[in-house]
């Protein structure tokens, strides 16, 4: 049993997806923690409705980056609760270099774009306004850094003629709910492997 910790700051609806995908194909998956830095985060709700261990750590500036103190409080919470791979699910927080090293290889996070594309915030504006084609979503393993590191599951979304930045992020967030409990399955199944930046899935 692979027991996940999910870092969400927003509407949580990965977290939902992911403890969904888990129920309905019996993974062998716990989610053993849900931390947030947002009090309003509806990932609270969500835990508490799925039965998962949650808790707010707010931070008092908003800033990129939380304070050494408080990124401590995240490590030894996840620690506690025996999480053995953290999943940012909208955690809009740039981890530093010494959470990373708690959990080394072992963070993945989402992000709304066909990285390395429109890295940081709201990137289906971005593609919008760039005029591209296609955008879509990527999973990924997580560096020091804004929306970098290898790169694991990748979806493409079209641009359409009508699209806004509400249906276009909603139409992402649709292929989001697939890669996100797949990346986690692929890893929990130990399918995944790393050969430099290069990420290999195994059948
Ligand atoms: C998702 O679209 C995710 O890709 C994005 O935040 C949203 C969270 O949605 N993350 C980033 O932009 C990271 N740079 P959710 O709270 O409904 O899961």
């Amino acid at each position: 049993m692979l027991t996940i910790g999910v870092l969400a700051s927003g509407k949580g609806s990965n977290l939902q997806a992911i403890a969904d995908y888990i129920k309905t194909e019996k993974l062998s998956v716990k989610v053993g923690a849900v931390l947030t830095d947002n009090p309003e985060s509806s990932a609270l709700a969500i835990a508490e409705k799925e039965g998962i261990d949650h808790l707010c750590i707010p931070e008092a500036e908003h800033k990129t980056f939380l304070s050494s103190a408080t990124e401590k409080k995240y490590v030894e919470t996840l620690k506690k609760c025996n999480v053995e791979l953290v999943c940012m699910a909208g955690f809009m927080r740039v981890l530093k270099k010494d959470f990373m090293e708690e959990f080394p290889g072992k963070i993945i996070n989402i992000h709304p774009s066909l990285l390395p594309a429109f890295q940081g915030l709201a990137a289906w504006e971005q593609a919008l306004r760039y005029g591209v084609q296609f955008t879509g979503c990527t999973t990924h393993f997580v560096e020091c850094g804004v929306d970098t590191g290898p790169v694991i599951l990748q979806a493409v979304v079209p641009v359409l003629k009508e699209d806004t930045a509400e249906t276009l992020h909603r139409r992402i967030q649709e292929k989001e709910h697939v890669i996100y409990p797949l990346t986690v399955r692929l890893i929990a199944e130990g399918r995944i492997s790393l050969s430099g930046r290069r990420v290999y899935i195994n059948n």
